[in-house]
Parts: structure tokens; C-alpha cells; sequence
């Protein structure tokens, strides 16, 4: 009998294991001139074969892969395949000692990365899903460029990432030498061509990482051997491929040849038969540039503060369109040159994030802390009436609103300049946390009623009615007492002033947009109500608003978190919509209290949805929530 038993064990095993090795993807390119890769972003196929993910633009992007997608389990919800795959690649840039971000080889649930932003993000990721368990991305990167906020070690590494930016395991880039038996460095910006093996044993659950300067051997040490299982990170079927980005700095990222095997050694690459790279310019000394440089403005700075020359560099520099009808305007307006200074040049350091409408920036001025979005705006027409407006929406002071401090105008530039809210935005804090940091409920309850205050007084507190227009976790602020402050109001009015009168734009965003905006084009408190709802739902279900389950090329279902609770609460068990991060630790009666308001200020029926002040009474317990249904509006409006 047990014989039996152990025998039944073996041809179990023997018979995954004979499928696993089913997988022949196994390819190799010596350049890629006949290679049939998928490319996108500014990436493309020199005449003599170089596969060039990024060209002499600076904030490019490129992405290569290749066309079919891979299988990496031969059964569903069986084990994953073992790879290897080898790489020659070079980093050539303008400057000997700078360079634009780097590269990275990467296994992707989609053949390029639509959504993802160039500098740090190295075409991978974007503010919003890095580090997302959701994106089931796996990279390699080969970066130049130390970025403080993933903790990268320094400005030349290796490191293995996964779905973000924030490396499990990192090293300086180098590789193991025979002769000394130490590492020894390599420096990733040299522009020497450097070839790279990463192999994945799915049965020892081990990644390792080489990297060594081609023509060599491949070292005996790897550079990084790493404790990693690659089953919750890849779906059975994934594309493999390479990205890459630049920021400022005008860099070439190249890739000369590529080898890759599923459950097996990638075939090795020879060295001769890879494509030339393109003769090297004289390079300058990027760094003793930028030190030059900034000696150059300081001493200019000085003349110009002693009054004699360089005004007509400072005009450069620092240009700023100033009309007429601005100085009404004047204390309200900054100076380029102070913004500038403020931020320390715009640098990638000082980033806290980019989004649908621009970039912002982190910048301290006569020791208070700012943050500078920077708006790019081909046309100037309704500049003028949407300067009034942040103008007077500058004069709004609510303790749940975050202060518009004022503005600032560059050609094809708005400049819009804020308080700092040290503790970031609502939606990092409640989406991208694991349990253990999840906001607790005390804190998510007050936030959700500063935001009701905060809409109220937009609503019906102030001279005018002022619609927010986007209210969304995102936009969700938290000071340095964790109160929450809604951000951003106005600025979707920027798109209706002197947008493209042909195109009617639907402003807001998608998962908080009341049904009726698409038909009728307008905002109105009552589709702020209805965002505001979708926000409470979110804060109290820990969920986003819209939600894709199951892998992407299976024409992911969507969750829509609404219609979610409401089939919760036609089971009357209303409660289990409530954020499981939580553990249960929270006032039974006001997280009711959220789901429904939540669902009634989103129901599709606007008339159904309170005003806030209404919302505020039920929020303060002054009067009770009506009865409702989804279908029939309310019941009984007490
Ligand atoms: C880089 O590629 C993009 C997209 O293909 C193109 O628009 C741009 O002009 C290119 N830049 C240079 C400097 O070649
Ligand atoms: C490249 O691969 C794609 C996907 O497998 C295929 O549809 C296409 O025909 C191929 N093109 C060439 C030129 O082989
Ligand atoms: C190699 O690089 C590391 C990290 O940048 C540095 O600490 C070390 O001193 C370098 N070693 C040599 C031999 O240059
Ligand atoms: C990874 O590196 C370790 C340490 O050198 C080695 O024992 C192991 O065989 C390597 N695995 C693969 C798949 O290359
Ligand atoms: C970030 O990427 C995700 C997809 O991974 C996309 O849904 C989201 O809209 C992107 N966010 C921004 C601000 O572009």
C-alpha cells in the first residue's frame, strides 16, 4: 500500500516535471536586426541592429519585448519555470560622470508599461502603483541614479525589484574576480558595453544576479544570489522585455544581444557577433559642468545683486510672463527665480509626486516648507479669468483645505505654489499599506469628517459656489496632525478655461464621476456629493473605488466598489464591506454610519443624494440617515 502510494508520489512528480520542460522558449539575438521584438516609447532598432530602448531625448522613455508572452507555468496554479536569460548592454550619455536613470530587464503582465514615468521611475512604474502587489512586475534594474525615496544605496547598482521601485536586495555594480577573489566595481554610465546572466531555480527558490564587463567569463560568483520565489509575483503567462528612462541628462540605452531560456541555460552570447556601438563623442564631465555652472550663477548673481551686468542672462534664465493685468495680482505672485531657488532647480530629489496635472515639487522658502506644482499649458487663452479664479479660491482659509499660497507664469508654464502637508495623500495610506500600518479607524472617521467640513464650506461657506470638481483619496491631503485637507480645488477648472471649444471635456475622475457628468458635461455640488461617497466607501473599505481582479489577459473583471457595498447591504450584512485591515477594530455604529452615507451620497439618482450639510448633521449624529435602496432612492426621508 505505501509502496503504492510513494510510486503514485514519483509519477506526480515525474509528470510535472515533464511538462514544466514542455516550455521551448528559447531564443537568442546577436542584435537585433532580424529580431522580432515589440517596441514603444522612443525605442528603436539602429540599421546595424543596436536595440536602442532610449534616443537623444531628454524625459524619454522606451520599452522592448518580446512579442509573444511567455509561459511561465505549465499548469495553472502549478509551479513556476525556472529561466535564465543573458544580456549584453551599454549606458552611453553626454556626460563621463552623469547619466539618465538606467535599464532594466523585466518580466510584465502586459508587452510595455502605458502608464509608467521616465527619471527614477525607469519606465517601469508610476507614483501611484509603485510598489502595488497588483502590478506583478519583476525587473532587474541597472541604475545610475541614486533616488533617496526608494532607498537606492548609491548612483551605479544592481538591484531586483519587485511590482516597485524599492529594491529587495541591492549591490554596487561590479562582478566577482578570479584573479583577486574580491568584487571588483564597474561603473554601469561608463558606456563600455557589460553583459549580465540572471537565473531563476524555481526549485531552490533562488534568483541570481551577474554582471561582468563582456568578452570576460562569466564570473563564478554571482553578484547578487537572492532567497526569492517568483509564484506570487508572475501570472502563468508574462512578457519579457527591457525598459529604460532618462531624466535631464541625454543618454543612450542599448542593448546589443539577448539570450533566453525557459527551464534551462540561456545559450551564451558571442561577443563577436554582436553589433558595433556608434564611435563615442568626446564626452564632457557632467558633474564639473553642473559645478561650473552653478559658480557661473553664482557669480552672476552676485553681479546682478551688485546691479551691473546680467540682466539679460537673468531674463533667460528665469523668464516669466507678466502682464498688465497681473498686478492686481501682486502679492499673490511668486518670482520664477524664487521658485527655482526654493526647490533646489526642480531636482528630482525635491519630486513628491506627478499626476494627472503636473509635477510637484518640495521646496522650503525663508524656512517654511512649500510644494510647487508645475502645470504645463500650451495655450494662454482663459489665463487671464483662471488667474482670478485660484486667485480668489487663494483667499479661502478652511482648516480641512490645503492653502493655495499663489502662482507663478512661465511660457506653456502655470505654477501653482501650496502649503507642504508633511504626511503625503489619503490614498498611499490607505491602499499601499501592509495590515499592521493600516490608518486606524479613529483617524479614517475624522478625515472623512474634515473633508465633509471642508466641501460644506466650498459649497454653501463662501461668497460663491466653488465645486471642487475632484474629490478623490488622491487628492486627500494629511497635515502634520494627520487631519485630512482636500487639495486641488479649482484646478479642473483649468481644462474648461480656454480648453478646445470642439472637445467637450469630461473633467474628474474616472470611479468618482456621478453618472449623470458624461450626459449633462456639468459639475455640480451634487456630483462632488457623489464623489465625496465613492471617498467615504474607499476609507472605510480600504478598497479602491475600481478594482481589476484576476490577470489582465483574461479581460480582467472589474470590482466597482459601490455596487460592492450595496449587494453587502442587501444581504443586511452591510459590516463586511468594512476594511479587513482593519481587524474588526473599529465603532460598529460609525462604520455603519460611513457605509451608508457612503452609498447615499453616491446613489445614481441625484436627487436622492443629501446636500453636505445634510451630511454633516448625519455625520455629527443630529439627525438620522434615511432608509434607502439603489434602485428606488429613498424609502422614508426622515
Ligand atoms: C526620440 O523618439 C521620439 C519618438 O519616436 C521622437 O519623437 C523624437 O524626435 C526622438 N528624438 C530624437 C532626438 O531623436
Ligand atoms: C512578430 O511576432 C508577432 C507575435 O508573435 C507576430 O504576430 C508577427 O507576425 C511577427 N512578425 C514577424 C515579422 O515575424
Ligand atoms: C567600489 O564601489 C564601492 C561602492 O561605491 C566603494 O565603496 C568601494 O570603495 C569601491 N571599491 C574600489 C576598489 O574602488
Ligand atoms: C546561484 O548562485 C549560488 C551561489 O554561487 C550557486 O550555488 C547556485 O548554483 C546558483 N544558481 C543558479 C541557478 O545559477
Ligand atoms: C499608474 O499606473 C496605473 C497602472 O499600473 C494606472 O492605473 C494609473 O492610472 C497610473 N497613475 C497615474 C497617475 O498615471
Amino acid at each position: 500500500m505505501r509502496a503504492l502510494f510513494h510510486l503514485i508520489v514519483l509519477l506526480a512528480v515525474v509528470f510535472v516535471e515533464a511538462s514544466a520542460s514542455d516550455g521551448i522558449d528559447d531564443f537568442t539575438y546577436h542584435g537585433f536586426g532580424s529580431a522580432n521584438v515589440s517596441l514603444d516609447g522612443v525605442a528603436e532598432i539602429s540599421p546595424n541592429g543596436l536595440l536602442k530602448l532610449t534616443n537623444s531625448s531628454t524625459q524619454g522613455k522606451g520599452h522592448a519585448f518580446y512579442p509573444r508572452p511567455l509561459r511561465f507555468r505549465a499548469a495553472s496554479g502549478g509551479g513556476v519555470s525556472s529561466f535564465s536569460t543573458t544580456f549584453v548592454f551599454a549606458i552611453v550619455s553626454e556626460f563621463s560622470d552623469l547619466s539618465g536613470h538606467g535599464l532594466a530587464f523585466t518580466l510584465s503582465p502586459s508587452r510595455g508599461r502605458p502608464w509608467s514615468l521616465t527619471q527614477q521611475y525607469l519606465g517601469l512604474f508610476n507614483i501611484s502603483d509603485n510598489g502595488d502587489a497588483s502590478n506583478h512586475v519583476f525587473a532587474v534594474e541597472l541604475d545610475t541614479v541614486q533616488s533617496a525615496e526608494f532607498d537606492d544605496i548609491n548612483d551605479n547598482h544592481v538591484g531586483i525589484d519587485v511590482n516597485g521601485l524599492r529594491s529587495s536586495s541591492s549591490a554596487p555594480a561590479s562582478f566577482f574576480s578570479e584573479e583577486t577573489g574580491r568584487y571588483a566595481n564597474l561603473t554601469l554610465m561608463s558606456g563600455d558595453p557589460m553583459q549580465v546572466w540572471i537565473e531563476y531555480d524555481d526549485a531552490e527558490k533562488l534568483l541570481n544576479v551577474t554582471l561582468s564587463s563582456t568578452g570576460a567569463p562569466k564570473p563564478r560568483r554571482p553578484l547578487l544570489s537572492s532567497a526569492f520565489d517568483l509564484s506570487s509575483v508572475v501570472f502563468d503567462s508574462m512578457y519579457v522585455g527591457f525598459s529604460a528612462a532618462t531624466g535631464q541628462v541625454i543618454t543612450n540605452h542599448y542593448v546589443l544581444g539577448w539570450s533566453f531560456k525557459m527551464n534551462g541555460e540561456a545559450r551564451p552570447l558571442d561577443p563577436t557577433r554582436l553589433p558595433p556601438l556608434p564611435a563615442r563623442a568626446p564626452r564632457r564631465r557632467g558633474k564639473l559642468l553642473v559645478a561650473m555652472v552653478s559658480l557661473v550663477c553664482a557669480l552672476f548673481l552676485a553681479t546682478v545683486a551688485s546691479g551691473t551686468v546680467g540682466c539679460y542672462l537673468r531674463g533667460k534664465m528665469f523668464e516669466e510672463i507678466l502682464e498688465d493685468w497681473e498686478a492686481t495680482y501682486a502679492s499673490h505672485r511668486f518670482s520664477y527665480r524664487e521658485l527655482y531657488m526654493a526647490t533646489k532647480c526642480f531636482s528630482d530629489k525635491r519630486l513628491l509626486g506627478a499626476g494627472g496635472f503636473g509635477r510637484v515639487y518640495r521646496g522650503s522658502r525663508n524656512s517654511t516648507e512649500i510644494a510647487v506644482k508645475k502645470v504645463s499649458r500650451e495655450s494662454e487663452q482663459g489665463m487671464k479669468e483662471f488667474v482670478a479664479e485660484i486667485v480668489s479660491i487663494g483667499q479661502l482659509r478652511h482648516r480641512n483645505l490645503v492653502s493655495l499660497l499663489g502662482y507663478c507664469r512661465r511660457k506653456g508654464e502655470l505654477l501653482l505654489v501650496y502649503e507642504f502637508m508633511p504626511n503625503g495623500s489619503l490614498d498611499k495610506l490607505l491602499f499601499d499599506q501592509p495590515p499592521k500600518s493600516a490608518l486606524g479607524w479613529s483617524q479614517r472617521f475624522r478625515i472623512i469628517k474634515g473633508i465633509a467640513l471642508a466641501l460644506h464650506y466650498l459649497h454653501e461657506g463662501w461668497e460663491q459656489v466653488v465645486i471642487h470638481r475632484d474629490v478623490k483619496a488622491s487628492n486627500i491631503l494629511l497635515d502634520g496632525e494627520m487631519n485630512g485637507r482636500l487639495g486641488d480645488f479649482g484646478l479642473a477648472r483649468l481644462h474648461d478655461h480656454g480648453g478646445d471649444p470642439r472637445t467637450t471635456r469630461v473633467v474628474g475622475t474616472l470611479g468618482y464621476l456621478a453618472p449623470e457628468v458624461p450626459m449633462t458635461g456639468k459639475a455640480t455640488t451634487s456630483t462632488d456629493v457623489f464623489a465625496f461617497g465613492v471617498l467615504v466607501l474607499e476609507i472605510a473599505c480600504g478598497r479602491r473605488t475600481v478594482e481589476a481582479q484576476g490577470p489582465p489577459e483574461q479581460q480582467a473583471s472589474e470590482v466597482v466598489l459601490v455596487d460592492w457595498v450595496w449587494q453587502c447591504c442587501g444581504r443586511g450584512a452591510i459590516l463586511e464591506a468594512s476594511d479587513p485591515k482593519l481587524g474588526g477594530n473599529y465603532v460598529v455604529e460609525e462604520m455603519e454610519l460611513a457605509l451608508r452615507l457612503g452609498l447615499i451620497c453616491s446613489h445614481p439618482e441625484p436627487a436622492t443624494r443629501p446636500s453636505m450639510r445634510q451630511v454633516i448633521r448625519y455625520l455629527e449624529e443630529d439627525a438620522p440617515l434615511p432608509e434607502m435602496s439603489k434602485d428606488g432612492g429613498a424609502i422614508t426621508a426622515s
